[in-house]
């Protein structure tokens, strides 16, 4: 029992954990997507909001998916039924990683879709088409691009292919590597941004509007939006941390590395907007432009730095390097169920769930263009499924996960699982997760549900 092992491998050592987890969380959701939304909730106060989020839900939460895959060493479906058979309840718990095996495909189609604009921009960046780009100028390209249903299917295309090849190696080898190069390189690059944004941007203005609370700008929507965008960018609600938990060595402790990853995902995406914000004042841009916001503004910072347009052919590179390594985990939960369950070999898993979101993404991208006039709920088919997945679908999956390791397991379970050395933090932990956390997401859907309804 004791030296049980994933049939799929297992990490070389604690950091390599670290590293893949973070690679799973920083990603999209911090360059693109952290900046954007604040940007369109008003800054400071829904920063503030986030914050509280990470470190009251997520963190917690993050530890409970951890420990259960650890504890039964295999895919999320699978995990979640063998510890609750172990713990003697009910093995329909096994919905949880049913949940997530959903969401990770949902939010693949549109995660492909932004990484393909990312792929487009490295190649734009990399033959100089984006040398001295005014603002307005990469606000046309950028629309430019979203009308052309052709050139983002290839882009979209590519990005799976690179997804599959590295789920269908299994994630032990390449994905290693990377991330222990890259994840250290996008890190610097983005102090160089800073630095840019810090001597040429509006960078005070770009602060406060960052760090600034005013209380008047928060709304409960606001706050729906950085609940959610909490469990998203630390990769949470959906199994990619349960799965990439079940290959983590037995005596690590699970308490310091979760901590370790939310302050790098954290600081990533901080830092992302105070090179992002700067640049918006500077340029007269609008910081609630959406989802095109780092599409339009870093161009038009590159097209005026020394050297920019390789700092931006770089700066691209890792932002897509950044979203490939966070891909490979939306993948991962379903691979792994797939493998196990179906006894199949890992390129034809890999295939045939590439072969899904390949085809769900494609929808996704016609949203911009063809199918423009396709709405859910008065959402284009991208943003109901960004809206529904970091909205409702990763916060219900995390209340589950919640509950179920807070009120299903047994606290000798979780407390051997977690072996946090002093009962004070088992306890605090415990309290967490039983009464602060899924409080905090119930009241939080229940208000918003009635807001709308209302
Ligand atoms: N955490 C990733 C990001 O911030 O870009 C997105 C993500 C990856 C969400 C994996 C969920 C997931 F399971
Ligand atoms: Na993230």
């Amino acid at each position: 029992m004791e030296s049980k092992q994933s049939i799929h491998g297992s990490w070389a050592n604690r950091w390599i954990f670290i590293l893949a987890a973070t690679g799973s969380a920083v990603g999209l959701g911090n360059i693109w997507k952290f900046p954007y939304i604040t940007g369109e909730n008003g800054g400071g106060a829904f920063v503030l909001v986030y914050l509280v989020c990470i470190l009251m839900v997520g963190i917690p939460i993050m530890m409970g998916e951890i420990l259960v895959g650890r504890r039964a060493r295999q895919s999320p479906i699978n995990a979640v039924m063998e510890t609750a058979a172990e713990a003697g309840r009910s093995t329909r718990w096994g919905v949880i990683g049913w949940l997530g095996v959903l969401s990770g495909f949902t939010i693949f189609s549109f995660y492909s879709v932004v990484a393909g604009w990312v792929l487009h921009y490295i190649a734009g960046m990399g033959t100089g088409q984006l040398v001295d780009v005014g603002s307005e100028e990469a606000g046309q390209r950028f629309t430019d691009l979203l009308a052309s249903a052709d050139q983002m299917l290839v882009w979209h295309t590519v990005f799976v292919l690179m997804v599959v090849a590295v789920v269908a190696g299994g994630v032990n080898k390449g994905l290693e590597r990377a991330t222990k190069v890259m994840m250290p390189a996008l890190f610097l690059l983005l102090l160089v941004l800073l630095g840019y944004s810090a001597t040429s941007g509006s960078f005070a203005e770009g602060w406060s509007f960052l760090f600034s609370f005013s209380p008047e700008a928060l709304t409960w929507d606001a706050v729906l939006v950085a609940l959610g965008h909490s469990f998203f960018t630390l990769s949470l609600g959906m199994g990619a941390i349960m799965a990439y938990g079940s290959y983590m060595g037995k005596k690590d402790s699970i308490g310091a590395t979760v901590i370790t990853i939310g302050v790098l995902d954290t600081l990533v995406a901080l830092v992302a907007g105070l090179a992002i914000f700067p640049i918006v004042f500077a340029n007269q841009l609008d910081p609630g432009a959406g989802p095109g916001l780092m599409f339009i503004t870093l161009p038009v910072a590159f097209g005026q730095m020394p050297g920019g347009q390789v700092f931006g052919f770089l700066f691209f590179t890792l932002v897509g390097v950044a979203a490939w390594t966070s891909a490979i985990s939306l993948l991962e939960p379903a691979a792994a169920w797939v493998v196990e369950r179906f006894g199949m070999r890992r390129p034809a898993a890999a295939l045939v769930l590439g072969i899904i979101v390949w085809l769900l993404g494609i929808a996704c991208l016609l949203s911009f263009n063809h199918w423009s006039e396709i709405k859910i709920f008065t959402l284009s088919i991208f943003d109901f499924l960004d809206f529904i997945t970091a909205n409702v679908m990763l916060p219900l999956g995390g209340l589950l996960i919640a509950l179920y390791t807070g009120w299903v397991l047994n606290s000798g379970m979780t407390k051997d699982e977690l072996a946090l050395g002093c009962n004070k933090s088992y306890a605090a932990w415990r309290f967490v997760i039983r009464f602060i956390a899924p409080v905090a997401v119930l009241i939080i859907f229940v208000v918003n549900l009635y807001d709308k309804l209302a």
